[in-house]
């Protein structure tokens, strides 16, 4: 298991990196009872990204959690001040995250998918159990590959899936880039902390793993609930889901790179820089929504 290293890596964060914690409040419910099918008039690409964000509450405390047990586990001298900064905004943004996410999820609720906290409560007794069980560290190197992930996310609205995020009714579309711009902002905290900890290669590949894996049974699952409870998982829709995923403009084409990257021993977050770029081209959503840049 040792075989490989994990190097230090050379690439750093960049200098004029600043982590802002931006307070947003949106009403989902009512932008949901106009439309439904808020995403492209579409029920199987809306029904994704409602399932996908409904793992978001619960795995951002598992995140916030995980760091913060991490780094209370370290002498106090050993992260650098700068770190332990960046660790406080990382897990403020991460509450105000959590916090939108769980309104999303509410008016979810409201619109008669009831299931969906029974979900939730699953998640949460998954992370309290793993809080008890699972050494933080471990936990760490899920949340480490879980930020890579999201981070992810934002590159492939920018470089490969502009129409992800473009085709969202409003405020979908400020909340999915807002946490994208976010996401970006605090990528490489938690590998950092992680590096800092004493986290080996192997660890950090096991926590990809399982994280990919569980994200992809929580999001589809979620998924096949909506769009059976609404009577459209036909096999149309069938079709189209797998398309959205395995299609040749499919999300595992687009992420697969990303994931490949992640596997070099020493790989960092900040190999790429999304930010200028995001803002550039999508930075007009954010200042009509009056979200601070
Ligand atoms: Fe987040
Ligand atoms: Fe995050």
């Amino acid at each position: 298991m040792g075989a490989i290293m994990q190097p230090k890596a050379t690439t750093k964060t960049p200098d004029d990196l600043t982590i802002t914690a931006r307070s947003v409040e949106f009403d989902y419910l009512s932008s949901m009872k106009k439309n439904k099918y808020w995403h492209s008039n579409d029920p199987v690409i809306t029904h994704f990204f409602n399932a996908l964000q409904a793992t978001f509450p619960e795995g951002e405390r598992f995140f916030i959690e995980s760091a913060r047990d991490t780094r209370d586990e370290l002498p106090k001298t050993q992260l650098s001040d700068t770190l332990k900064e960046q660790i406080k905004l990382f897990i403020k943004q991460e509450a105000f995250h959590g916090r939108e996410h769980d309104a999303w999820c509410e008016a979810l609720e409201e619109l008669g998918y009831k299931k969906m906290p029974a979900y939730e409560k699953e998640l949460k007794d998954m992370r309290l159990w793993s809080r008890k069980h699972i050494a933080p560290l471990t936990r760490l190197s899920m949340t480490a590959a879980s930020e890579h992930f999201t981070a992810s996310i934002a590159s492939i609205f920018l470089y490969q899936r502009p129409d992800l995020l473009e085709n969202a009714a409003e405020p979908f579309r400020s909340l999915l880039l807002y946490h994208a711009l976010e996401e970006v902002e605090h990528k490489a905290v938690c590998y950092d902390l992680y590096q800092e900890a004493g986290g080996g290669y192997w660890l950090r590949q096991l926590g990809m793993l399982s994280a990919l894996l569980d994200v992809m049974r929580q999001v589809s699952k979620r998924h096949i609930y909506m769009l059976k409870e609404d009577g459209l998982w036909n096999r149309k829709n069938k079709r189209k889901a797998r398309k959205l995923i395995w299609g040749p403009q499919g999300l595992a084409w687009a992420l697969l790179p990303k994931l490949m990257r992640y596997l070099r021993p020493d790989f960092h977050p900040w190999e790429t820089d999304e930010r200028k770029a995001l803002l550039a081209r999508f930075g007009h959503y954010l200042d009509e929504a009056g979200i601070p840049t």
